[in-house]
């Protein structure tokens, strides 16, 4: 077979192969037999043993979980794993408290206090007292079997006390405590071997080994918080009754749990929670509260994804010492220096951090922060770890002041810091292989030009090789210089200059936010083209008519302004349009109007829309599109795993739609899900 045909039939392969799984794991509803399925795979292990250059890392092949063989099975859950809506403030608890009492026309009955430990939802299934499974959350209908690892895991029972139900399903975190990936990292460095970065990763990796030796080798552990679906099992008043309950089968329950009356007592909960965090051997990132009764669970019910009687309580960001062992500077896709501290590694907030954002000079000044320094740093969630502040009392004799250095250790141009401004800048301009390295990373990237396979390991090859010096010169790649790079053949060629390719298409938003125009952003780079449609029309509007446009202020229009002035941009734009790069979208068909009037709010994961083709979906029917949610918002489209803006609406009584009513309402128009503008 010709290379070209069997890349051909491998794609192909490799899009049913997806299709396939997705329809047997996702949607539990398969189309082709098990015998067809293997047929196609063993095609494409056969094609991919005769061309290997043909193997992409995304291929089936290369992925664990594909249909048979070793992979974990599906289980459909009997009732859903719901997810909980967040508060991170107790004014926002109140709120809460509030509205559960509205909806129950009465103070609840009691609440159930509990540690949210940080680690990977688990249902166990014990048939007559035996257990019979154990699988992942999953996306909440449909998990994963591991039913051989959690086996493993001791303080799982096997079996239940006497006066276990039929059937019995309960829910639980299963963790890594800390003392146990304290041990295994040990063990890690002494085999010369990279550290894990947390607890809560390395407990849901070591639940998905194949092997279940593997797994018992982890020492992971569990906390069971939540009764399932039962078949003969006794009726409770109140969720501590069953836990109780739970705790006498033989489950461990968290003994931190505890039954409070009301807020006072919840936030006595959620501050001795704080104290007492570092002492447990789990990781904890929050507070679940729960009414206690029973009764008020079932008449507070459920939003489309969370109870509404549970809300988890997120504790304030963490704070660590360690020692600043120096202070270095990265340059930007923009040329904007940032100063960042390089740390003695720390675990704070869930992961090792050895380095953490100073932001600029003047703020390495006020929080006089000194290399040699012990340093407070503080992570939360997934924010970047920031450096709080020096602890005096430890500052050694040596300790040295740092300051921005005059000149970019990059590319040596000098570092300027305008007037007025925060953050100083390279002056080299793409010459800095810095900031050419972050622009053309960015220039690439997903909500911009959307080059498939220009991440940073080929823009460092193109750049290390002198391929590019400027971010147009993408557009004129040469062929022949590729195919001498190292480990580049004729395919991977093929396939990055085919991505660029398409990228010269690419509609004028994307185009104008690859350009990486301060302030100019993906939602303003699309009010910017669907106004002016071109980007010649863009940079040589005036400020009066920018700032006429509804989300474009004076900054926006200054930015603009002073991106346009700089002769290398100008020079760059040229580039682009001599390499062929479309630079104007089409006048839009007309197209119906069905949602004109409507404000709209997105939120959450949709199953068949991306974020950004449901927002076109609604602008094109006329809906105005905004960030967040407001009385003046006609709606909230909420998908999977919605979190502030659904309680947002909820809390000021705008409508929510879930998924199926949106595509109900994209096809047949408001009045069909009785929708108006009123
Ligand atoms: S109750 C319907 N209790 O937090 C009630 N969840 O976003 C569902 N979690 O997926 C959960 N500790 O993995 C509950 N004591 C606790 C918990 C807890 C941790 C996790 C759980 C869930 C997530 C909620």
């Amino acid at each position: 077979m010709a290379t070209e045909e069997a890349t051909r039939r491998a794609a192909e392969l490799r899009a049913q192969i997806a299709d396939h799984n997705y329809r047997y794991h996702v949607l539990v509803l398969p189309i082709v037999t098990d015998a067809e399925y293997d047929a196609m795979a063993r095609e494409l292990i056969a094609l991919e043993d005769s061309f290997p250059e043909l193997v992409t890392a995304d291929s089936p092949t290369q992925q664990v979980g594909s249909r048979t063989g070793d992979a974990f099975a599906p289980v459909r859950h009997v009732e859903r794993l719901m997810s909980l809506d967040n508060v991170d403030s107790l004014e926002s608890l109140e709120a809460w408290r509030d509205r559960l009492a509205r909806a129950l026309e009465r103070e609840p009955d009691g609440y159930a206090c509990e540690m949210k430990i940080d680690g990977l939802a688990v249902s166990l299934t014990y048939q007559s007292g035996v257990l019979a499974r154990g699988a992942t959350r999953g996306d909440g209908t449909t998990g994963e079997d591991i039913t051989a690892n959690v086996r493993t895991i001791a303080s799982i029972p096997l079996t239940l006390a006497a006066g276990a139900p039929e059937v019995l399903e309960v829910r639980g975190e299963i963790y890594m405590p800390v003392s146990a990936f304290a041990d295994l990292n040990r063990r890690q460095l002494d085999k010369g071997e990279k550290p894990y970065v947390n607890p809560r990763n390395t407990a849901a990796g070591s639940v998905r080994q194949k092997d279940p030796n593997k797994t018992a080798d982890r020492n992971l552990s569990i906390w069971i918080y939540q009764l399932g679906h039962t078949v003969g099992a006794p009726t409770f008043e109140c969720h501590s009754e069953a836990m109780q309950w739970l705790g006498d089968l033989g489950f461990p329950i968290n003994p931190d749990s505890a039954v409070v009356a009301d807020i006072a007592g919840i936030e006595e909960y959620v501050e001795a929670a704080l104290r007492y965090r570092h002492d447990r051997d789990y990781e904890i990132d929050g507070v679940v509260i729960k009414a206690d009764a029973l009764a008020d669970q079932t008449a507070a019910g459920f939003t489309a994804k969370s109870p509404r009687w549970a809300i988890a309580y997120k504790l304030p960001p963490e704070e660590k010492s360690t020692i600043l062992e120096d202070i270095k500077i990265n340059v930007g896709r923009t040329g904007a220096v940032t100063p960042y501290a390089v740390l003695e590694g720390v675990f704070v907030g869930g992961v090792t951090v050895t380095s953490a954002t100073l932001h600029n000079e003047g703020e390495v000044q006020r929080k006089d922060v000194r290399i040699g320094d012990t340093v407070i740093v503080r992570r939360a969630g997934d924010v970047i770890p920031e450096v709080v502040g020096p602890i005096l009392d430890r500052r050694p004799a040596g300790a040295k002041v740092w300051k921005m250095p005059a000149r970019c250790p990059f590319c040596n141009n000098p570092i300027v810091l305008a007037e007025g401004e925060a953050k100083a800048k390279c002056t080299g301009g793409f010459e800095c292989p810095s900031r050419l390295r972050e622009y053309l990373f960015h220039f690439a990237s997903r909500g911009a030009m959307d080059i498939e396979g220009l991440g940073y390991k080929t823009v460092d090859t193109l750049l290390v090789n002198g391929i590019i010096t400027d971010p147009a010169d993408i557009f004129s790649l040469d062929r022949a210089a590729l195919l001498e790079l190292e480990g580049w053949g004729e395919i991977s060629v093929n396939n990055l200059l085919g991505a660029i390719e398409g990228a010269k298409e690419r509609p004028l938003a994307r185009l104008l936010t690859a350009l990486g125009i301060r302030m100019i952003g993906g939602t303003v780079a699309e009010t910017l083209a669907g106004h002016f449609r071109s980007l010649e029309r863009i940079l040589g509007a005036a400020p009066e008519e920018l700032e006429e446009i509804d989300g474009v202020g004076p900054e926006i229009s200054r930015s603009l302004a002073e991106w346009t002035a700089d002769d290398a941009n100008r020079q760059l734009v040229e580039k682009l349009l001599t390499a062929g790069v479309r630079t104007s979208d089409p006048e839009p068909a007309p197209t119906d109007t069905s949602l004109a009037g409507f404000t709209v709010v997105i939120t959450g994961t949709l199953e068949d829309f991306t974020r950004d083709s449901a927002k076109a979906a609604v602008v094109d029917r006329g809906a105005k599109v905004t960030g967040s949610v407001s009385g003046k918002t006609s709606f909230l489209v909420a998908g999977v795993a919605a979190g502030s803006k659904l309680a947002k609406a909820e809390q000021l009584g705008v409508r929510v739609i879930a998924e199926a009513d949106f595509k109900r309402l994209l096809a047949e128009g408001p009045a069909a899900i009785g929708l108006t503008t009123e």
